[in-house]
């Protein structure tokens, strides 16, 4: 199989890009949960890259492939000079945010406010794919945004942006407003559209499809895959990763090699934690990922509570993080 075949079927199942969340902390504990799932990295502006030279924030550890890097800008020629920077440093993928509506970015012509300008994004696009060469380019973006009708827009814009080459997008099932809804709401309150997107699929069969937007358990993931070719999980993979994880291997991608436990992601964290403390990063940068493993499960408070009022202290390391795992059965007790 070549880089793209394997990136296409790790991405039946992919967690979302997520600023302050998908970072490489974030992204080498969730690889330890799954070995094929797609992982994104938090957007990226290609302007921090190109002008400002913060390269540091493609730093990523090996382990995180299969991995995409997702990208934010509107200009082709920084985007392409970015893209090949994201190429040299062995992504796997280059993605372009189309869906945010925070107003730093809509300031700078980035994510949502896209959806309005489809030959600017095949233009993007068209750019980042000569830059890529061997490396596929994708699209994550909205089904419309404010008083667009999604049903026209949509089809619309992935016509435009599939004529300059690109053949995968993901669409987050929702409209962005991109006035008067913070960037928290506009994952909440406008309404899904999962039949709009599934339609997508009949209409252009030859794209492959991911769906994002509200998905929180494997069960809804494997009834979206069978129409579309993947879905993308954000909120629930980061609150709740046991549960979208932890069978994602057996469960998606029909491996038979037993799912690690919980404990032994957490214990498969240790050496990981150590030495990126020798590096000097603190021990919450990389805990505060980890809280939510234990959601729903006996002793999940006191391993949170631990965790989120120790690990900032001055000598906190790996013993904070076994104790706190002390604290939680390891086999749930039978009635
Ligand atoms: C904290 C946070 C940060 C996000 N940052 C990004 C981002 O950088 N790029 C992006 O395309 N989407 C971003 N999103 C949106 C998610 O990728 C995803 O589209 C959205 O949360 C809906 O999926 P979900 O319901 O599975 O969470 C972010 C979401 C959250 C919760």
């Amino acid at each position: 199989m070549n880089t793209q075949s394997i990136i296409r079927q790790a991405a039946r199942l992919s967690v979302a890009p997520m600023m302050d969340w998908s970072d490489r902390h974030c992204r080498y504990f969730h690889r330890l949960m799954s070995r094929h799932t797609l992982l994104y990295t938090e957007m990226v502006t290609a302007p921090a890259l190109v002008r400002g030279g913060a390269l540091h924030l493609l730093d990523y550890n090996t382990e995180e492939h299969p991995i995409a890097v997702q990208l934010g800008g509107s200009d082709p020629k920084e985007l392409a000079a970015a893209t090949k920077l994201c190429v040299e440093r062995g992504y796997d993928e280059v993605n372009l945010n189309v869906g945010c509506p925070s107003d730093r970015v809509q300031s700078g012509t980035f994510g949502a406010v896209l959806m309005r300008d489809p030959g600017l994004v095949a233009d993007c696009m068209a750019a980042m794919k000569d830059a890529a060469q061997d490396i596929e380019v994708t699209v994550k973006c909205r089904i419309g945004v404010d008083d667009q009708d999604p049903e026209v827009v949509l089809p619309d814009f992935l016509e435009k942006v599939s004529d300059a080459g690109v053949n995968r997008f993901t669409v987050h099932a929702r409209k962005a407003w991109l006035q008067g809804l913070s960037p928290k709401e506009n994952r909440d309150i406008p309404p899904l559209d999962y039949p709009l997107v599934h339609r997508m699929k009949e209409e252009f069969p030859h794209l492959h499809l991911s769906i994002n937007g509200g998905i929180t358990t494997l069960d809804e993931t494997r009834a979206h895959l069978d129409v579309m070719d993947g879905v993308m999980i954000g909120r629930a993979a980061y609150h709740d990763p046991a549960t979208v994880l932890l069978g994602a291997d057996q469960a998606i991608f029909g491996d038979t090699a037993p799912a690690r436990t919980a404990h032994e992601v957490v214990e498969a964290m240790y050496p990981y934690i150590e030495t990126r403390m020798a590096e000097g990063i603190r021990l919450h940068s990389i805990t505060r990922h980890m809280l939510g493993i234990f959601t729903g499960r006996p002793g999940a408070r006191k391993w949170r509570r631990i965790l989120s009022e120790g690990a900032s202290k001055p000598g906190a390391g790996v013993a904070l993080v076994a104790e706190a795992l002390s604290s939680v059965p390891e086999h749930i007790p039978a009635d």
